[in-house]
Order: structure tokens, then C-alpha cells, then sequence
């Protein structure tokens, strides 16, 4: 049937012309269908909203240091167990220090071990680990096109202010791959140990001859 053919005079879905109850009846169909229409435009509204507020929320956040980042946790992190071996060119997807820190471990094919927050330094995304991008693979946040080095974990393309915080890692003799510490962006190990072991570790600070520290009982 055409659009332009008219039903049947005994059409059952649209009544016989002039009837008053199909009338009436498809009127309270048409308000519905207008009801239903609004309210999922409403919805859709509101969800938009939502989700650009929560996004905006986020960057300021973000760029106040209010919300949580990678490698700002206090004193000493547990070293944690995160995979039994990794081949050169796999990587691994896992959380560290605390459940909630997503990182990213990765093994390059000359055998270097990397470790770095997976939470973009931009407006907090997921970093995904991309090997068949540039020489040796990036670290990519999709969001915005955020791309770091994925040996230093700087940032070689996009908007994210910082390099990633660096997971420190390291390898047991049976091949097993440890999380120990978090360095927050740009600083080195040493500093990253230092600031961990002042308060909870002393003497492993002084060890190490952090700034500041001495082995306790000795004299200041
Ligand atoms: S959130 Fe990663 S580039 Fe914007």
C-alpha cells in the first residue's frame, strides 16, 4: 500500500471514519506518542548535560589537583606480584598501588621493562597501549588524541600537560614481574624512593643518601 492510499473503511487499528470512540482513541494515542517523544528528548538532554558536566567537573579537578592522581599516594606501597612472566612485545593491564589505579606494564622487544600510570594526565582517560603505532609502539589516549613516549613516558603529541606517572618495576630471577613503587611525572626513581621512605622507612632513606635523612641513632 502506498503512503498515499487510504484504509479500508473497516480497518480495525483505524477505526471506521467518524466514529467518535476510535476518534478519541487516536487522539490518546497520538498525546502518548507526543509524551513519550518528549520525555526521551528530556532524557537525552539530561544525560548530555550530565556527562559534559561530569566531563568539565573532571578537568578542573583534574587541573586543580583536587581529585586523586597516580603516584600521589603516601608513604610505601606493597610490592605486588602482577604477572608470572612478559614476553618482549606484551603488555599488561593491571592496578597499582591501590585498586582503583589503573597502569599499564610493558615489555619492548629489546627486552625493556616499563611501568606507568594508565590514566591520562589530561582529563584522567584510559591509556591504552598501541604497538603498531610509531617505532617501537605508543602509550595512546584516545579522548583527544594524547600520545606519550613509551619509553620515558613523555608526552610526544596531544594535550596532556605531563608525562605519565611511572610505575616502577621490577623482574624476580624466575621471570616474575613486580610493581614496588610509583614516581610521580617527570621524577626520577631515586627521588620517588626518597619521598616514599622519609616518614615510613628512614632507614632505607638514609641507605639510599636521601637528602636529609640519616640512619636513626646516629648523631644529627
Ligand atoms: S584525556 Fe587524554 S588526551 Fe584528553
Amino acid at each position: 500500500m502506498s503512503v498515499t492510499e487510504q484504509p479500508p473503511a473497516g480497518d480495525p487499528s483505524r477505526g471506521p471514519a467518524g466514529d467518535p470512540a476510535a476518534e478519541s482513541a487516536r487522539q490518546a494515542l497520538n498525546d502518548r506518542i507526543a509524551a513519550d517523544s518528549l520525555t526521551t528528548r528530556r532524557d537525552y538532554l539530561r544525560i548530555v548535560a550530565t556527562v559534559s558536566g561530569g566531563l568539565a567537573v573532571g578537568g578542573i579537578g583534574v587541573a586543580a589537583g583536587v581529585l586523586h592522581r597516580h603516584g600521589d599516594n603516601d608513604g610505601v606501597p606493597e610490592p605486588k606480584k602482577i604477572a608470572n612472566a612478559l614476553a618482549p612485545g606484551e603488555s599488561l593491564a593491571f592496578r597499582y598501588p591501590g585498586d582503583e589505579d589503573r597502569a599499564v606494564a610493558v615489555r619492548l622487544r629489546d627486552g625493556t621493562l616499563v611501568g606507568y600510570s594508565a590514566v591520562c594526565t589530561h582529563l584522567a582517560c584510559a591509556v591504552l597501549w598501541r604497538e603498531d603505532r610509531g617505532m617501537e609502539g605508543e602509550l595512546l589516549c584516545p579522548c583527544h588524541e594524547g600520545v606519550f613516549d613509551v619509553r620515558t613516558g613523555e608526552v610526544t603529541a596531544g594535550p596532556p600537560p605531563r608525562p605519565l606517572p611511572r610505575v616502577i618495576l621490577n623482574e624476580d630471577t624466575d621471570g616474575s614481574v613486580w610493581a614496588v613503587a610509583t614516581a610521580r611525572s617527570g621524577e626520577n626513581d631515586k627521588d620517588a624512593w626518597c619521598r616514599q621512605f622519609a616518614d615510613e622507612a628512614p632507614d632505607r632513606a638514609a641507605l639510599l643518601e636521601c637528602p636529609g635523612s640519616r640512619i636513626q641513632g646516629s648523631p644529627a
